[in-house]
Parts: structure tokens; sequence; C-alpha cells
């Protein structure tokens, strides 16, 4: 058998807390922060666990600014802006409570603040455009982010996403600008509407899916992925059917954040490549984009990934004979994704976006050039790229 080495670092404080504002008074207590930037957004911002939060933390005396004007696939110059808002604060702490779109900006923050210039400096280029033209080479300190939906992992991974002034979602890789400490409170989540609640559960699903099947996959990846997938697959359905079930909640939310771990090392692959050109382009909301990619990306590697195919099929619960062949393996388990995504969770069809399939296949090329695709554990071309583009949303 050939040597295996892994080397596996989590650098994240991970707090479970039903208590936002008493754990984050007592975080700041112990690190001494006491100016405070809140980076949000102005949904969150008006949720009363967020105002008891805030409030606390400015009756122990600290100086809070709020940064609250972030939108969904935020720009580079959101981040931009919110690091000055940082520096005019001369803050010591970022606290982050949002989405995935908020804890990527202040990430992005953390690392602007950091190290200076733009974060489009930071931004990852893909095949022969070279290397970024800054890295994040400094460990970035004081960043508490709270997430609200449970989705992107945002809180313990290493990448964010921003958009430029083209449309192009692109991604900052920097291990040194993970959280300091990441609160996982999912009582945050209770209110997240039905929608968003399958759109960032598919988000997770998909990270752990694809991390299973990437090339940079290991078998401490495989086993948390594993782990993540069986959570989904056994609670999201009963966070879709009642919100206020809070034991779903928490399972849900603690799958996405290992997801988000999980990540650092083994990435995702071609169907985050599609999410973030759709995304960007037709404002397809991400996780919904990555959940319509997943059985065509599934069926693409299933030759040379049968094993671990068959396996997300028995966490999906479909019934595998021993000896099918790969392509009774695929049909079964494509079914089961199928099932899972459109009948357990109801995600709405592709068709209400109204987007035509020779519009999808025209981003074949961007697909293919985009930074995650060169993960998928087989090389990827503009026709397999169509072929995939061809079957997105596809319900059969
Ligand atoms: N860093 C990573 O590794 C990573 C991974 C996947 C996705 N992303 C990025 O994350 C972004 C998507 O993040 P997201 O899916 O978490 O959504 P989001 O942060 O874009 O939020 C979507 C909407 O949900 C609302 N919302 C959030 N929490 C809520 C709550 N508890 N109650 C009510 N409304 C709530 C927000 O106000 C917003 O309007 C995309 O830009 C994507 O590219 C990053
Ligand atoms: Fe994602």
């Amino acid at each position: 058998m050939d040597s295996l080495s892994i080397s596996m670092v989590q650098p994240v404080q991970v707090v479970y807390s039903e208590h936002l504002a008493q754990s984050l008074v007592s975080i700041c207590d112990r690190e001494g922060y006491s100016r405070v930037l809140v980076v949000t957004d102005s949904v969150i911002h008006s949720l009363a666990p967020v105002q008891e939060a805030i409030a606390a933390l400015e009756q122990t005396g600290r100086q809070i600014a709020v940064f609250d004007s972030i939108h969904a696939d935020p720009h580079i110059a959101t981040v931009d802006d919110g690091a000055a808002r940082y520096r005019e604060h001369q803050a010591d702490c970022i606290l982050a409570i949002g989405g995935g779109s908020v804890l990527d900006v202040a990430r992005g923050i953390a690392i602007v603040a950091t190290h200076g210039g733009s974060i489009a400096d930071y931004v990852e280029l893909s095949g022969s455009n070279g290397q970024p033209k800054r890295r994040a080479t400094q460990r970035c300190q004081g960043l508490i982010s709270v997430p609200t939906t449970s989705g992107t992992g945002s809180e313990l991974s290493n990448a964010l996403i921003v958009t430029d002034e083209h449309g192009n979602k692109l991604a900052v890789l920097a291990d040194n600008a993970t959280s300091t400490y990441a609160v996982l409170d999912p009582t945050l989540t209770l209110n997240l509407p039905q929608r968003m609640t399958i759109a960032t559960g598919l988000d997770a699903f998909c990270h752990a899916a694809e991390g299973y099947l990437s090339a940079l996959a290991n078998p401490i990846t495989d086993a948390i992925d594993e782990k993540v997938m069986f959570l989904l697959y056994n609670y999201l359905p009963r966070a879709v059917a009642d919100g206020n079930d809070l034991e779903a909640r928490r399972r849900v939310m603690i799958a996405a954040s290992l997801a988000g771990w999980s990540l650092n090392q083994a990435g995702t692959i071609v169907g985050h490549s599609i999410a973030h050109v759709l995304g960007a382009q037709h404002h397809i909301v991400h996780g919904e984009a990555v959940g319509y990619a997943l059985p065509a990306v599934v069926e693409f590697v299933a030759d040379v990934r049968e094993h671990k195919v068959r396996e997300i099929g028995k966490i999906l619960g479909a019934q595998i004979p021993d000896h099918a062949p790969l392509d009774q393996v695929r049909a079964i388990v494509v079914r089961a994704i199928l099932e899972f995504r459109d009948s357990m969770l109801g995600l709405h069809p592709f068709e209400d976006y109204g987007i035509s399939h020779e519009t999808l296949v025209s981003y074949a090329p961007a697909v293919v050039n985009e930074r995650f695709a060169g993960n998928t554990p087989k090389p990827i071309d503009t026709a397999d790229a169509a072929w995939l583009l061809e079957r997105f949303g596809s319900r059969k």
C-alpha cells in the first residue's frame, strides 16, 4: 500500500452557543477587544438577537461601529469600503454576523486591513495567468464569524468569493485569514426562510459531495464529508419542513461548518465552477446553482470515482446491487440525488429562472477556466463543460 501523509490544520476556535450576546462578551473580554466593527447586512442587523448582542457589547463599554451595506454576491468595492471603515474606526475586532456573503466580506476586510491594497490584489488567477499580486502573509487577528445561514462554511474556511466589475465571481484563498472564532448559534437560523434553508443546505451538501469527489480529497476529508452528507440527508428535510425544529437546525449548522473545514483541503470541483460563472451573470442563488449542477457532476466523474459515487448513493438511502455495472450505479445514484433535492427538500425548478439552455452552454469556456474546475478528478474540456451545462437543472 502507498504511504500517505496528511496535514490538517483547523485554526479556528469553534464555540457552540445558544446565547449569542453572552458568548460574544466573554470572547471580547478574554481577548481584550475594545473597538468592534460589526460587519453584517441590513436584514440581519435588524434581527432581535443581533440587536441584543450589539447592546450587550456596548453596555460593557466597547466602541461599536456598524458596516451593514453588504448584498448577496458581494463586490470588490464593498470589501475595500469595509476595510476603510475598519481603519477609520481603529477597530481591533471584526464581528461578522450573517450568511456567506457577509462572512466572506469580513474576511476580505481582515486581509486588506492587515496587508493593504485592494482585495482585488489577492484574487487567485486561473490557468497560465500566474500568481495573485499580493498574498496574506501574516495571520489576520480578531475576526469573530457568526453564521446566520447553514451553508457556506465560510466561518471555518480559507476561501472567500468576490465579484468584479465585469460580474465575474473570483476566489481569494488565504490560510492566514481564517476566523479567530466561529460562534455557532443555530437559533439565528430559526427564521431563515424556507427557500434559503433549502438553498444553503444544498450548498453545504454540495461542498461535502464535491469535496468527497475532488482530486484533492484525503481520508480525513472523506470521513468529514461522509458525515456531513449523512447529517444533511437526515436533518435538512426536517429543518425545511419545520423551521423551528431546533435539533434539526443544530445538526444542519454543525454539518455546514464541518464542510467548510473540509473545503480548505479538498476544495470544490466543477459544480462550483458552474455556480460561480452562472451565479454572477444571472444571479442564480449560490446554493440553488450548485444543487442544479450536482447530478450531472456526479454522473460525469462516476467512471473515475465509482466507489465514492456508490457511497453517496448509500448515504442517500439508495439500494445498489453489489455487482451492478457502472451505468446502473450512475443511474441509481443520480436518481437518489434528484429524490433528495426535488422531492425531500423541494428545490424549485430551474425553469423558474427563465434561462435557456443555449445561453447556459455558451458559458462552457468560462467554466473550464474557473479556479475550482481543476480540482475535478478527471480532465475537463469545453465539450465536457457544455455537456454538464446542458444537464444543469434537469429533473430527470
Ligand atoms: N467562503 C466560502 O468558502 C464560500 C463557500 C460557498 C459560498 N460562498 C459565497 O457565499 C455567498 C452565499 O452565502 P449564503 O448562501 O450564506 O447567503 P447570503 O449571505 O448571500 O444571504 C442571502 C440572503 O439571506 C438573508 N439571510 C441570511 N441569514 C438570514 C437569517 N437567519 N434570517 C433571514 N434572512 C437571512 C441575507 O440577508 C441575504 O438577503 C455567495 O457569495 C457564495 O459565493 C462562499
Ligand atoms: Fe458553495
